[in-house]
């Protein structure tokens, strides 16, 4: 696997005095805009592991003019299947995906919940009937939190139990 961290605290800008400048990927996919620290997480539901062929950067707690510090993944020779884009709404809701081919930004979209995602979360309430031996799929329905902008919360399809923040990465299936 090839996979370039970098990690910043500061801002790039300020470096030397110079802008820092990161490679542009000849055609893949660049993730934008993520939540500071959020990037691993994405990287996981991606499957990007040691079996990952191509070459992936991720940037990590770079300055954004929009959100303080953000993070950037660019993965070269992938497309993203539509459930991959679910997944990662939930994760950062605030996320851009650039679809690149011969150096240009062919595509670019923002990531946008799902009204309700199947089969990809497990409920945490062990009494809920996915937990059951019953051949019941995990369903959440996608929420909006009352009053923060793009921040989701996911209610149980069948037992209304409310999951959210970090303790959706770790009930992932
Ligand atoms: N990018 C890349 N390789 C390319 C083209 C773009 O890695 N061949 C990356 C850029 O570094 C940037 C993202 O894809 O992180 C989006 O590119 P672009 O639309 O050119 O940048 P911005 O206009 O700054 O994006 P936005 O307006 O979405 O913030
Ligand atoms: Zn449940």
């Amino acid at each position: 696997m090839q996979m370039i961290i970098h990690i910043f605290g500061g801002n790039m800008k300020e470096m030397n005095g110079k802008e820092f400048k990161v490679k542009r990927i000849e055609k893949g996919i660049v993730i934008d805009h993520i939540r500071q620290g959020q990037s691993m997480k994405i990287l996981k539901v991606l499957k990007i592991d040691e079996k990952h062929g191509t070459p992936v950067l991720v940037l990590m707690f770079v300055s954004s003019t929009a959100f303080g510090k953000k993070d950037i993944i660019k993965i070269e020779d992938i497309a993203l299947k539509k459930k991959d884009i679910s997944i990662i709404s939930l994760l950062a809701p605030d996320a851009t995906i650039n679809v690149i081919r011969n150096y240009e930004v062919i595509e670019k979209y923002r990531v946008e919940p799902p009204g309700k995602i199947e089969g990809v979360i497990k409920c945490p309430n062990s009494g809920c009937i996915t937990n059951a031996k019953e051949p019941v799929t995990a369903k959440f329905y996608v929420e909006k939190k009352d009053g923060i902008a793009n921040e989701i919360e996911l209610r149980c399809g069948y037992c209304e139990n409310i999951v959210n923040g970090e303790e959706i990465t770790k009930l992932l299936i």
